[in-house]
């Protein structure tokens, strides 16, 4: 049983919407991925949001869907690549959750979002050029996550990865915060 949100944190395309509900099951515990429940309360996609309200109401967006989920019983929660740039959202994941970096190489995560055309972001001729200037500005804060695994490893073992620190830790991974970045697997 988890006593805390398990919240993974990573750049675009680094797999938490594909690892999240693989972790989710192997605890036995619910599953909910943030950009969805964005669109599912705008009834927009997070297209038209950006297109609509620009990234500055995308991300009241974002904040206001993390402080709704985190007060529910535990969860574990993808979440966008953005999220940890909003100091609010930093101050809610530190109150309430366990926070896990899946960190690849740049090179690696461009060539798997190179194609995507739903992350409005990274759209257009520089959207390469923006995406690593983006990955520059945000290391620092991923880096701040509890728990840092290796994303370029297939999604079952790094599933199989972030379960087994969270049983290790009682359901509860950040206890403490004397305990944070307890381990760092690619290190
Ligand atoms: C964003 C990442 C996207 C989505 C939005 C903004 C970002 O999520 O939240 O397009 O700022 O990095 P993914 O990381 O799941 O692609």
């Amino acid at each position: 049983m988890l006593k805390r949100h398990i919240v993974l944190v990573g750049f675009m395309g680094c797999g938490k919407s594909t690892v999240g509900p693989l972790v989710a099951g192997r605890l036995g515990e619910p599953f909910v991925d943030l950009d969805r429940e964005i669109e599912r309360t705008a009834g927009m996609s997070i297209r038209e949001i950006f297109a609509q309200e620009g990234e500055a109401g995308f991300r009241r967006r974002e904040t206001e869907s993390l402080r709704d989920v985190l007060a529910r019983r535990p969860h574990v929660v993808a979440a966008g690549g953005g999220l940890v740039t909003q100091a609010e959202n930093r101050r809610l994941l530190r109150e309430k959750a366990a926070t896990v970096w899946l960190r690849a190489p740049i090179d690696e995560l461009l060539r798997r979002i190179a194609r995507s055309s739903d992350r409005p972001l990274i759209q257009g001729d520089d959207g390469m050029e923006r995406a690593r200037r983006l990955y520059r500005e945000r290391e620092p804060l991923y880096a701040e996550a509890d728990f840092h695994v290796d994303a370029t490893l297939g999604p079952r073992q790094v599933a199989e990865l972030i379960a087994a620190w969270a049983a290790q830790h009682g359901g509860d991974p950040s206890r403490g915060n004397e305990e944070r970045i307890t381990q760092r697997i690619t290190e």
